[in-house]
């Protein structure tokens, strides 16, 4: 039995069941997210890629309310963590329990920092409001957890702004107060976008080692291939507010089954792609959120289309009973395999 396996053969810590979510404009209404299923185990990385306006960060962001404010937003189905549901949660319940069981890092820490408090304080009100650290203890436990985020002189550091901290000890420091709760389940999205290169790597290799320590899950959005390769046990691939193709990140990045998912890593240059040579891209752009038709949101822009893919829409399921965590909502491609096994 895989690492992966063993697992999923425990109870998720988190788990979103069908679920939808609407967004409210002044003219529209935006199906960001349409029946989205997923599970998140203790100790494992789930990544969601899938290109620009897909819904990755609305799917996560959502059900926690952390959309922006000023638009209204309508969900339905689960999204649960031990707590309970919290698409059933007032405001203040949801908060209460994403401060206990989430940690939050996005790509920007001034998000989640103060830009106009010191960094220590921050961290020290999180431990004391959702990690029951007694007030004498705050200050310690802050500087503990800077220093274990890799901040230099953190005994220094408690007492300064964010904006005397460079982009990547401003990630740091937003990771740490991510962690100052004590979170089950860390929520990344795109924390390393915004960074060089080797800080990327500092900051990956960073969450990792909190993972170790900690049997943290992560939820991990990103645009970045190389960060799902390098982090993730499974992947979500979505498109248009869909999860179109989901299993363990060897299975999905070897064997793509989705002709989606294969036109996203397609697009993807690595280090054989002589210089010069043009990327494959996926032709034609995504739907319009607010005027969906029945049928496979992908088959206009999809190789493989046939006249029935614009009937219904495919649901995900295993694509062959070898493999039956690797799952691909397409009529077209997961008959072929099942053909095959059968
Ligand atoms: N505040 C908002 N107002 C209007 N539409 C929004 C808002 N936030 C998201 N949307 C729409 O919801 C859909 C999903 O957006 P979302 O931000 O989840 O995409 P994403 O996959 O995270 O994209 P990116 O990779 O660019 O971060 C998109 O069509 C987007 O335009
Ligand atoms: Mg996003």
């Amino acid at each position: 039995m895989s690492k992966t396996d063993q697992r999923q053969s425990g109870e998720p810590i988190y788990e979103t069941k069908n679920l939808v979510v609407d967004l409210y404009t002044e003219n529209n209404v935006i199906r960001a997210v349409d029946e989205c299923s997923f599970s998140l185990f203790a100790g494992e990385t789930l990544a969601v890629v899938g290109e620009s306006g897909s819904g990755k960060t609305v799917m996560t962001l959502g059900p926690l309310g952390l959309l922006p404010e000023g638009i209204a937003v309508h969900m339905r189905g689960t999204a649960a963590t031990s707590r309970g549901d919290l698409l059933r949660f007032g405001g203040r319940r949801r908060a209460s329990v994403r401060g206990n069981d989430f940690g939050v890092v996005f790509q920007d820490p001034l998000s989640a920092l103060n830009p106009m408090r010191r960094i220590g304080p921050q961290l020290a009100e999180q431990a004391c409001r959702f990690a029951g650290i007694t007030a004498s203890g705050t200050k310690a436990d802050a500087v503990s957890n800077l220093r274990r985020v890799g901040i230099a002189d953190p005994e220094d550091r408690y007492w300064r702004y964010p904006h005397e901290f460079s982009g990547g000890m401003r990630q740091r420091a937003m990771i740490a107060l991510a962690l100052a709760s004590r979170p089950k389940i860390l929520l990344a999205d795109e924390p390393t976008t915004a960074l060089d290169a080797t800080v990327q790597a500092q900051i990956i290799s960073l969450l990792k080692q909190i993972q170790a320590e900690d049997g943290l899950a992560i939820l991990l959005i990103t645009h970045d291939i190389g960060v799902v390769a390098g982090m993730a046990d499974r992947v979500a691939v979505m498109y248009a507010g869909r999860i179109v193709e989901e299993g363990a990140v060897t299975d999905v990045l070897k064997n793509p089954v989705h002709p989606y998912t294969q036109g996203l890593l397609s697009s993807v240059p690595d280090l054989d792609t002589p210089i010069g040579e043009k990327l494959t891209e996926i032709p034609g752009t995504p739907p319009d959120l607010s005027r969906l038709e029945a049928g496979c949101r992908f088959a206009p822009r999809c190789f493989a289309a046939q006249p029935s893919c614009s009937l219904a829409r495919p649901t995900l399921s295993s694509v062959s009973i070898t493999a039956p965590t690797h799952k691909v909502a397409c009529f077209v491609m997961q008959p072929k395999y099942q053909e095959v096994i059968g």
